[in-house]
């Protein structure tokens, strides 16, 4: 019937994977539009934690299909990790994942470039997963496909091509070892059987479940929109479009049928890897957040900077994504603070900024203007109505609400399905 967007509205990992956990028991459908394995979206149900990074956050849910689109890049080992460690669980993916045929591989080469690229001066913090590498040759027109699997000797035909070039770059400019072509077509060769029942033509499949069938589909982004290869802080950002404009081309779903958009809102502000972070806390206090929210990365385990709440960016965030409602996550984190600052406006050379200067060199040179707010130094963990909320707490939420733009639809308390408050 109609199809809604949930984005992360800062710098990723927001509370994406358990909100859409969350969610998806009122959606039949749940579609990942971009990225590929550098997402970690953890879901936690009991005592059982799972981290996803190429199956939607959906598949928890055994009546949702789960599909990854063609924005998507997906590295086999990964997904077939992914797949024997949901099966593990008891979860099959038997009837409940569909794979675009138009989503881009990632090659071998792509994450050894990664890794030879990260090496130098121009680093950025990767993921090392190979995904800058992968969409380079994506827009280049050079990719490898899903549908390429299909037909054996095509594949072998541009698997030859590309590594002829990649061989030579490795070894004439990075005086690197060669790779086997023939190791890498049987990689892929087995890849293709143990993938082949999923591949399918995914907007065919959406537009039908949405036109035809009554479907309700939730689109769910990875990364954050600061990562945003167009709209983030470029160049520290990741290769493709996780803001709501890249749910409609990594999918095949039109921007006429999507509904809604739904922003994940972390209550405070992390960044993993570099980049500009104006409102960072390199002080005890940014370590103490660091330990109560217990920020490492889902798929790297490396410490993610964390800092104040950012009401300029994630109000430039609600503009780009168009985010009607946000689900605010974390909100528990900060129960131990006597105040709380936020940050309402930049500053630079005196002057305020009406603009979010997405710009790596001018981010980096603006001074955040503060408000503070009192905390509540109450554990709020286990409170699942809003008006249980100590009044701080609802005092700091109608604070981020006014500031950013939008309502907020759900409260987040902790990692569990049942640490949600509902509005
Ligand atoms: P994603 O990439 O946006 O899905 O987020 P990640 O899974 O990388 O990081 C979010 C982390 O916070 C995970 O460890 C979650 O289990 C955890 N988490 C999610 N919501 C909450 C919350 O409201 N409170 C606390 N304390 N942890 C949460
Ligand atoms: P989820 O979906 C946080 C960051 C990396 C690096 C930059 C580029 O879990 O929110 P890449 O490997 O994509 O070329 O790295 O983007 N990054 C993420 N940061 N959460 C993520 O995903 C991220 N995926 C990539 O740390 O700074
Ligand atoms: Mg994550």
């Amino acid at each position: 019937m109609s199809a809604t967007i949930l984005v992360g509205s800062q710098w990723g990992d927001e509370g994406k994977g358990k909100i859409v956990d969350i969610l998806s028991d009122r959606f039949d459908i749940v579609v990942r539009y971009q990225g590929g394995a550098n997402a970690g979206h953890t879901i936690v149900i009991g005592d059982q934690q799972y981290i996803l990074h190429l199956i939607p956050s959906g598949i928890l849910r055994k009546d949702v299909i789960c599909v990854i689109g063609n924005g998507v890049v997906i590295d086999p080992k990964a997904l077939l990790d992914e797949i024997k460690l949901l099966e593990s669980h008891g979860i099959s993916m038997k009837g409940r994942l569909l794979i675009s045929q138009n989503a881009h591989l990632i090659m071998p080469y792509h994450k050894l470039l990664d890794s030879i690229n990260e090496s130098g001066s121009s680093k950025i913090g990767t993921t090392g997963r190979g995904i800058g590498p992968c969409y380079i040759d994506k827009y280049a027109r050079k990719g490898i496909k899903i549908v390429d699997l299909l037909d054996r000797k095509e594949l072998e035909a541009k698997i030859r091509v590309n590594l002829e070039e990649k061989n030579n770059l490795l070894k004439k400019v990075y005086n690197h070892a060669e790779l086997d072509v023939n190791t890498i077509i049987d990689e892929y060769t087995a890849f293709d059987e143990a993938i082949d029942e999923y591949i399918t033509d995914v907007p065919a499949y959406l537009n039908r479940a949405l036109d035809d069938e009554g479907k309700e589909i939730l689109m769910e982004g990875a990364q954050g929109a600061l990562l945003d290869v167009d709209h983030g802080t470029y160049p520290f950002v990741t290769s493709s479009n996780p803001t709501s404009g890249g749910a409609c081309t990594g999918t095949g779903i039109p921007p006429t049928k999507i509904s809604n958009v739904i922003g994940i809102v972390k209550a405070y502000t992390t960044r993993v890897g570099l980049g500009p972070f104006p409102t960072e806390l390199t002080d005890e206090l940014g370590e103490n957040l660091r330990t109560w929210g217990a920020e490492f990365g889902a798929t790297t385990g490396r410490p993610r900077r964390c800092g104040w709440f950012d009401a300029a960016l994630v109000r430039y965030s609600r503009m780009i994504n168009g985010i009607q409602r946000a689900a605010i996550t974390k909100l528990d984190v900060l129960s131990n603070l006597d105040e709380i600052k936020v940050c309402v406006a930049y500053e630079q050379n005196g002057k305020r900024i009406n603009s979010f200067p997405t710009n790596a060199h001018r981010l980096e040179s603006v001074t955040p203007v503060y408000e503070t707010l009192p905390g509540w130094k109450k554990d709020i963990t286990g409170i699942t109505k809003y008006e249980d909320l100590p009044s701080e707490t609802k005092e700091y939420l109608s604070f981020m609400s006014e500031q950013c733009g939008f309502e907020i639809s759900i409260i987040s308390v902790g990692p569990k399905r049942n640490q949600t408050i509902e509005l």
